[in-house]
């Protein structure tokens, strides 16, 4: 487990870069925390990780925003879905199955179809400025607290 605090969107960034730098095909980040949390600028931090530059953009209406580089984003907001169904339609086993790098917002709601090797990440609000970030799942990223 991975535990950091973040004084600043920045540094929340700084973050997701150091964890997309470590990412390979097929692994699924699924973000637990509220709106305003970080899950969308964390996400960007991922995209400049892995190389795939510098604009993510929220996928609140779109469902999921596809990055495409060497290896692929796939961004998702399941804030959304209510149901297996909803969840089919957004491409989400398709994508998966594509060996794409899936990054999800509210995962919450889908839990129970997330695969064995989930990566969860905690945003925490502690104040305006703040946050606490939790990394569990894969000890792959635990050295970055060090
Ligand atoms: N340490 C921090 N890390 C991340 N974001 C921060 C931090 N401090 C302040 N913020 C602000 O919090 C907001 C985070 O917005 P963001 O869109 O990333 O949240 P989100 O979790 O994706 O929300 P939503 O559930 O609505 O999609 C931004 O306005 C950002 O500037
Ligand atoms: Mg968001």
């Amino acid at each position: 487990m991975l535990e950091k605090i973040s004084r600043s969107p920045e540094e929340t960034i700084e973050l997701g870069k150091k964890i997309g730098a470590l990412l390979k095909e097929g692994d699924v980040i699924a973000f637990k925390g509220s709106m305003g949390a970080g899950k969308t600028t964390f996400t960007h931090g991922l995209a400049m990780g892995m190389g795939l530059g510098d604009e993510v953009y929220s996928p609140t209406f779109t469902l999921v925003n596809e990055y495409r580089g060497k290896m692929t984003l796939c961004h998702f907001d399941m804030y959304r879905i209510e149901s297996a169904g909803d969840l089919e339609t957004t491409g989400f086993y398709d994508y998966l199955s594509d060996g794409c790098v899936m990054a999800i917002e509210w995962s919450e709601k889908i839990i129970p179809f997330l695969p064995k090797n989930t990566i969860f990440i905690t945003i925490e609000q502690i104040d305006e400025n703040t946050r606490k970030i939790t990394v569990e799942g894969d000890e792959r990223f635990d050295f970055i607290g060090i």
